[in-house]
């Protein structure tokens, strides 16, 4: 059996985890990204508009803050928005430095277009690739520094010894054999959960296994029942039409050619928060003046020109996905899940509880995006948070005292597990893409932008309902290089799990606040419901729900308009 020992091991390899990996290295620890995809083809990839700071001269990190902290609906706790705001201009200029091709002004400044809920233009950009160059210019530095990449290995749990975290046990899906992977720390990177919907933007890889991995190793997981619905998402495929289109001067429109955002946020229209957009949207859908499901972004009155420079993938995706050419005719376009808010709990050092473990990114909740995200800000996280994760795995693993050797008992659940579902293959179980339909199907139903009491109930039976049938999940698959079929039955567990922390946590939470919005309980509710919820996993893998203080240091609640 294959043991590989490592100072820090980050899991995931998006910006989050290879900005942690750099930093880990840059501060003197052995250092390898253990990732279920080669680190380009991570979602991060795919984030198309921009990435916030307050570079302009009349704007301020204090600004940017207040709107990060507005835009949260007050639940971000404020000190770690302080450090995201305060460290994004040095962060940009870094990846600047490091290389990356941001869009210019005519004076050879840094281009910087507005998004929603911010007060002053400071989304930095590369046209609509922003995800995907930054992804590259990162990815260089790791091969500098000669990080070692463990690809296309699947984290099957982490390996806990007297309360530590020890590392992980993993499966490279060339061999198919579990490994011991051994780290004084290791750091969840492993991004977003966006395929616990259907449809979603995220890709197929999205399927939460950093937070399911930590949650069933004790690790608890905050805020799960805020889940983002970006407003601006194709109607089948789910695929984002970035936000950066409204940022450029797109409209949005009802059947009535009518720019309806005018009602629901009178001084932003279309620039509001996506929360307030999103259910803008619906409403005028649910109210009859949608057009096919959906409403229409209109960008044809910026020319061809600038649609060529700024926004040429979404252009090229709408041809490709729709057949409809934005520089001649609006695109059909509705809300989709796109972002979690909620993840594993951590510290503004990106500690868990659990010592030893850290995370960033999406998969983590420091807590800066509250029960809703600004767009712009997940980029940032990720290298504002990703830097100072590694920083502390680093520290944490020069200071833990050398340890023998973790047991090689440690992956003897995931073998047999994996023993059992070979043995059992082609029972007369159900196919794991059966269970993982429904469950998409339900999400997207009684989990959405509009929630109700009945509604959860319904999703809360459901999730327990397929949790069981999950228990006799077939397997056809028996081969060991690349069982795609074995990787989806570990996938769905996590996602079952992790559905179940977002239903419990929205059912419990009996207000509206950012993007969870109950239509029995319509009002925000500071009083009772100023707390984050924080989801610990009881032995039968049911959710017990505490809640914990929002940490304020300076914008104390107002009443939330755009
Ligand atoms: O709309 C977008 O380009 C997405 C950006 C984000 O989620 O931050």
């Amino acid at each position: 059996m294959a043991v590989y020992t490592h100072d820090v091991l980050v899991v995931g390899a998006g910006l989050a985890g290879m900005r942690a990996a750099i930093e880990a290295a840059r501060n003197g620890a052995d250092v390898a990204l253990v990732t279920k995809l080669h680190p380009m083809r991570s979602h991060s990839g795919a984030a198309q508009g921009g990435i916030n700071a307050a570079l302009g001269e009349e704007d301020s990190w204090e600004s940017h803050a207040f709107d990060t902290v507005k835009g949260s609906d007050y639940l971000a706790d404020q000190d770690a928005v302080e450090i995201l705001t305060r460290e994004a201009p040095a962060n940009i200029i870094e990846l600047e430095r490091m290389g990356t091709t941001f869009s210019r002004v005519e004076d050879g400044r840094i281009a910087q277009r507005p998004f929603g809920g911010a007060g002053f233009p400071r989304t930095c950009f590369i046209a609509d690739i922003t995800g995907q160059a930054i992804l590259h210019v990162v990815y260089e530095q790791v091969m500098k520094l000669g990080i070692t990449v463990y690809e296309e290995y699947f984290c099957t749990s982490l390996i806990v010894e007297d309360g530590e975290v020890r590392g992980v046990v993993a499966m490279p899906l060339i061999t198919g054999d579990l490994v011991i992977m051994q780290g004084k720390a290791v750091i969840m990177a492993t991004g977003g959960l966006g395929r616990v919907y259907a449809p979603t933007t995220n890709a197929i890889a999205c399927t939460g296994d950093g937070m399911a991995i930590a949650y069933m190793a004790g690790a608890p997981l905050q805020d799960m029942e805020f889940m983002q619905f970006h407003p601006t998402t194709l109607k089948d495929s789910g695929v984002l039409m970035t936000e950066g289109a409204r940022g450029e001067g797109g409209h949005l429109l009802n059947s009535l050619g009518e720019r309806f955002m005018e009602k629901y946020a009178p001084n932003k229209f279309e620039l509001a928060s996506r929360d307030v957009v999103s259910r803008g949207e619906q409403t005028e859908i649910e109210e009859g003046r949608g057009i096919d499901g959906c409403v229409l972004l209109d960008v044809r009155h910026l020319g061809e020109e600038k649609i060529n420079e700024r926004l040429w993938q979404i252009r090229e995706l709408a041809i490709d996905l729709t057949n409809t050419d934005m520089v001649h005719e609006p695109v059909k376009v509705r809300p989709g899940a796109h972002y979690a808010m909620g993840g594993i709990k951590t510290n503004i050092d990106c500690a868990s509880v659990m010592p030893g473990l850290f995370a960033a990114g999406e998969c983590a909740n420091v807590s800066v995006h509250g029960s809703n995200r600004l767009g712009g800000n997940s980029l940032l996280e990720t290298i504002v948070f990703g830097r100072r994760a590694g920083e502390s795995a680093a520290r944490y693993s020069k200071e833990a005292a050398s340890k023998a050797p973790v047991s090689e008992a440690s992956l003897a659940r995931d073998h047999t597990r994996i023993q059992q579902l070979v043995e059992g293959a082609g029972n007369s179980g159900e196919r794991p893409a059966v269970i993982r339909g429904e469950l998409g199907r339900m999400m997207r139903e009684d989990v959405g932008i509009f929630r109700t009491k009945e509604q959860l109930e319904s999703a809360l039976a459901k999730v327990v309902e397929l949790k069981e049938r999950y228990q006799t999940v077939r397997l056809e698959d028996t081969g060991k290089v690349f069982n795609l079929d074995l990787l989806s039955i570990f996938e769905l567990g996590g996602m079952l799990d992790i559905a179940h922390t977002m239903v419990a946590g929205a059912l419990a939470r009996e207000e509206s606040r950012g993007a969870h919005t109950r239509r029995d309980f319509p009002e925000r509710d500071d009083e009772k419901w100023m707390k984050h919820t924080i989801a610990h996993r009881e032995e039968d893998g049911s959710p017990r729900l505490e809640y914990g203080d929002v940490t304020m240091t300076r914008w104390e609640p107002e009443v939330r308009t755009y």
